[in-house]
């Protein structure tokens, strides 16, 4: 090969390297551009190969060009790669920019549960009649959600209340009234007292039943505690919560851990007495379950009934709710959606 030829292809590859550097518009694309010329297997790389069959001082020239156009391309592919590099880094500054300063979309606010607005609500009322508001677990004892309730085994109660067993012999609680007597146990008389609490039954779930529901236990025991003062509560209580005329009803019930007992049960604020599903088209919803403390539970709580007496009542609250905001399947409380929790 003539050295002029020589110097001629390796001047034709320097200006075609050129012309695909400044075509290279991502690093990549100059990556190629370098391993193409100045790669191990590359354009120049060839060429060199052929250097053997020049003379020496030929060789001598031939091989300064190639130096100086090797260096060249070199300084130029670093030069193009820094421009690449600082145009990729803008983009992506560009594309990842926020403003720290744009004001902040604001909080959504959220809201209180139904029942837990309801159940606060009853709270206030009766602090403000001085009661002190309980706490009892919701694993109870056989002993405490039954027996000490004056419900024996062989109660036909029991069945009522079916519930959720654990396998060491504790249940979850099918009410909240067990806090009364862990009321009794740890203060004493004289007591008035509250316990509002989530209970569980083995319960077919349908509009009017589920599994999992609320109530507010309440309780006072004092000297001379009459069935006078449980209705004066009573309907201090109902006043308080409807805000508005209900019509209520008192007849005998029957609970073992009172005597005596009733049911004071409200028209149904859902079909105002028509009938629905809700009261069981019977126009009446049992919404407080209440009576005098059975001698036998202050008994088993250590009190002595000949010295004093009680009322106790165990309003459900979550019916409640239901009568109060005018909800008809009970279902929608724990349903999770939110367009019917937004509305209160
Ligand atoms: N614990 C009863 C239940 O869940 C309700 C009840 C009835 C509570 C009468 C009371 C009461 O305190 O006096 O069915």
């Amino acid at each position: 090969m003539p050295d002029h030829d020589a110097e001629h292809i390796i001047s034709e590859l320097h200006a075609a390297s050129l012309a695909s550097l400044e075509q290279a518009t991502t690093l990549d694309a100059l990556e190629a551009v370098r391993v193409e010329a100045l790669g191990r297997k590359g354009k120049l790389a060839e060429v060199s190969k052929s250097f053997g069959k020049l003379a020496p001082e030929e060789r001598a020239r031939v091989g300064k060009l190639l130096n100086t156009v090797k260096q060249d391309l070199e300084m130029r592919l670093e030069k193009r790669q820094d421009a690449l590099a600082s145009v990729a880094r803008d983009a992506r500054l560009e594309s990842e920019w926020i403003d720290l300063t744009a004001p902040a979309p604001g909080v959504r606010p959220g809201s209180l549960h139904p029942i837990t607005q309801v159940q606060r609500e009853l709270e206030d009322l009766f602090v403000s009649l001085g009661f002190a508001i309980m706490d009892g677990p919701e694993v109870e004892t056989e002993h405490y959600n039954f027996d000490a309730l004056n419900i024996p085994a062989d109660h036909p109660a029991r069945d009522a209340q079916d519930t959720f067993w654990l396998k060491d012999g504790r249940l979850l609680r099918t009410h909240t009234s067990p806090v009364q007597l862990r009321a009794l146990e740890k203060f004493g008389p004289p007591l008035k007292m509250i316990a509002p609490g989530r209970v569980f039954r083995n319960e077919e779930v349908d509009a009017s039943h589920e599994h999992t529901f609320y109530q507010l236990e309440g309780m006072m025991v004092d000297r001379d505690v009459s069935v006078a003062h449980l209705l004066y509560f009573m309907k201090t209580l109902l006043s308080a919560i409807f805000h508005r005329d209900v019509t209520v009803r008192l007849r005998p019930g029957f609970f073992p851990f009172v005597e005596p007992g009733f049911e004071l049960d409200i028209q149904c604020l859902i079909c105002g007495g028509k009938g629905c599903p809700v009261c069981k088209h019977s126009g009446w919803v049992e919404l407080l379950p209440c009576g005098l403390v059975n001698p036998a539970v202050l008994r088993h709580g250590g009190v002595d009934p000949e010295q004093w007496s009680g009322f106790a009542f165990g309003l459900g609250l979550t019916r409640l709710a239901m009568m109060r905001y005018g909800v008809d399947d009970i279902r929608l409380f724990a349903g999770g959606d939110l367009r019917f929790l937004r509305q209160f």
